[in-house]
């Protein structure tokens, strides 16, 4: 990939989250000057260990993005805006519905308003989710697929997702939105299970107890390794013709929860799968089956995902045994 990072002014929110941090010190590496901005939003992912290697390299700015006045500061200079922060529970968003609305929506108009009057010439990337598609019509999902999402979380993104399309089509301000899958890898949350499936069934093995599969462990989800996602935001950052537009982001491959949880059994040689039914509060946001057609990310930007299941897993793992301590506290 061509660096254009190199002495790029770059801000990210969330950036001491699971996504933020790994894409941090990727920028870090490429030679980017990287500002982090987070609120420390108390059972998710935000954790200062996450940047332990490039801690001394970063400015970390404790802040809500919900707040005009540090936001209105944060976005001046900068060259590329990752908007990540975000409230990324599902199952929180439909206890505490009007917070996700909050900080998903009102902190994304936010940041717009603060680059439209502050830093016009700022590229936003906006970080969505696949849950926007909600249950599936048929696999794999493509971008025309409708939007009935299941959950205030995915109907929050949805329209974060479209406030920055507005400020693409009204204001001018260059924005791209991405539906990204689960995600998995080093530096996520493994407090507890409410969100981060995949790194939850991980943290189970490891602890060599029951992973907990519901139902009968058969519906499909596509699962992308972070460093992949990270080679997507960077392609989609610097691929000025792809703006305005939204594109999936996953393996484009699906795998059941049975399999998974098998899977993640066999590469730790710990753990056991035991299946359990769905509870009320999962069934509510559970959308079903699905798989990403990655192909319009592909033709824009000729992103494609190199890490096997089976690599990523590994790579996982080995980081949660070294750094477990700074990880396992609920
Ligand atoms: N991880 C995935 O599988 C996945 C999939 C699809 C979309 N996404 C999106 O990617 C983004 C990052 O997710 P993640 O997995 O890194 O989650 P994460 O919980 O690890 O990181 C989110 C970060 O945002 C911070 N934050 C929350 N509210 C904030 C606020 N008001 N002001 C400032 N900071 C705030 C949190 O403290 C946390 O550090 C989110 O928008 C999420 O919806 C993630």
């Amino acid at each position: 990939m061509k660096n254009s990072f190199e002495n790029a002014n770059v801000l990210i929110t969330g950036g001491l989250g699971f996504i933020g941090s790994n894409l941090a010190i990727r920028l870090v590496a490429l030679g980017a000057r990287v500002t982090l901005v987070d609120n420390m939003l108390p059972r998710q992912g935000g954790n200062l260990f996450n940047i332990e290697p490039i801690k001394d390299q970063v400015h970390v700015n404790f802040s809500d993005i919900r707040n005009e006045l540090s936001m209105n500061y944060l976005v001046q200079g900068k060259d590329y805006i990752f908007h990540l922060a975000g409230q990324v529970n599902h199952v929180d968003s439909m206890r505490n519905p009007i917070k996700d609305l909050d900080i998903n929506c009102k902190g994304t108009l936010v940041l717009l308003e603060a680059c439209q009057r502050h830093n016009p010439e700022a590229r936003v990337i906006f970080a969505g989710t696949r849950g926007e598609y909600g249950k599936s019509v048929h696999i794999p999902v493509d971008e025309e697929h409708p939007t009935n999402p299941v959950g205030i979380y995915a109907i929050t993104n949805l329209t974060a997702e479209k406030m920055v399309l507005v400020y693409h089509n009204v204001k001018g301000l260059q924005g791209i939105c991405l539906r990204i899958t689960n995600t998995y890898g080093p530096r996520h949350q493994m407090m507890h299970d409410e969100y981060g499936v995949l790194n939850w069934f991980i943290r189970k093995a490891l602890d060599d107890e029951a992973i907990p599969v519901f139902g009968d462990g058969s519906i499909l989800r596509d699962f992308l390794f972070v460093e992949d996602l990270l080679d997507a935001l960077l392609l989609c950052a610097t691929t000025h013709s792809a703006y305005g537009d939204v594109y999936n982001v996953g393996s484009g491959t699906g795998i059941s929860f049975k399999d998974l949880a098998e899977k993640i059994v066999a590469i730790a040689g710990t753990g056991r799968v035991d299946f359990v039914p769905f509870t009320r509060e999962r069934k509510e946001v559970e959308p079903g089956d699905y798989v990403a057609d990655i192909k319009k990310i592909q033709n824009a930007t000729r992103w494609t995902p190199t890490t096997s299941l089976d690599e990523g897993i590994d790579k996982t793992i080995r980081y949660y045994r070294k750094y477990r301590e700074h990880y396992w506290k609920r």
